[in-house]
């Protein structure tokens, strides 16, 4: 495998769903661009592994209650969240038995009848690099155009994540699949 060669999608188009109808709102990967922070504010807990990423945003005026903190082992208790987001982090998470421990994670945290709502990139491909381009529209109007690069030593698709979920006890609900990303909703 040539680390160097990389797959890099066409621009995607993806408007955000308004979240804010939540109450409590988990959102795992919360760095980057801070999407959910953007939407839900104060009503989301945003977790991200690393200070440097929360510090970025902050600086950027982006706000809501955030947690460093190692999504595979979660900092809050059992049946707290109304919803978790999973918006296109599981591909920075490589290994597919810590993508495993971060839905069950999720899960713990949901109360019954929590939602998920998992949107991620196809990663499927034998270059090095992979890069999804994307721009986000989010309800208020806000245009976000970024890329996000990962690993492309991966699998992760649909499927794949569809799979897990039904064998994690995850009801499925709702479920959006391009080419180069997916959208799905499921009920804990
Ligand atoms: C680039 S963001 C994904 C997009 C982001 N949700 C957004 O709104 O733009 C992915 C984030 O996941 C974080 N991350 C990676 N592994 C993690 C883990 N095990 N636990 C928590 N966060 C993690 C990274 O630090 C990074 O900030």
């Amino acid at each position: 495998m040539d680390r160097m060669t990389r797959f890099e999608t066409p621009l995607q188009i993806i408007e955000l769903d308004n979240i804010s109808r939540f109450n409590n709102i988990l959102d795992i990967g919360a760095g980057g661009e801070g999407l959910a922070a953007r939407i839900g504010k104060e009503r989301v807990y945003g977790v991200d592994i690393r200070i440097d990423e929360i510090r970025e945003l902050q600086t950027k005026g982006v706000n809501c209650n955030w947690a460093v903190c190692d999504a595979r082992k979660l900092c809050f208790r059992n049946d707290v969240f109304d919803l978790a987001t999973i918006w296109f982090s599981l591909m920075y998470i490589k290994r597919a038995e810590d993508k495993v421990q971060v839905l069950n994670e999720c899960k713990r945290a949901l109360r019954k009848d929590g939602v998920l709502h998992l949107m991620d990139a196809q990663v499927d491909t034998d270059k090095g690099v992979f890069i999804l381009n994307a721009r986000f529209k989010l309800p208020d109007g806000q245009i976000v155009d970024t890329g996000y690069g990962v690993s492309g030593q991966q699998k992760q698709t649909f499927e794949w994540l569809q799979t897990h979920l039904i064998e994690l006890g995850f009801k499925a609900v709702e479920q959006d699949v391009r080419k180069h990303w997916f959208r799905i909703l499921c009920r804990k």
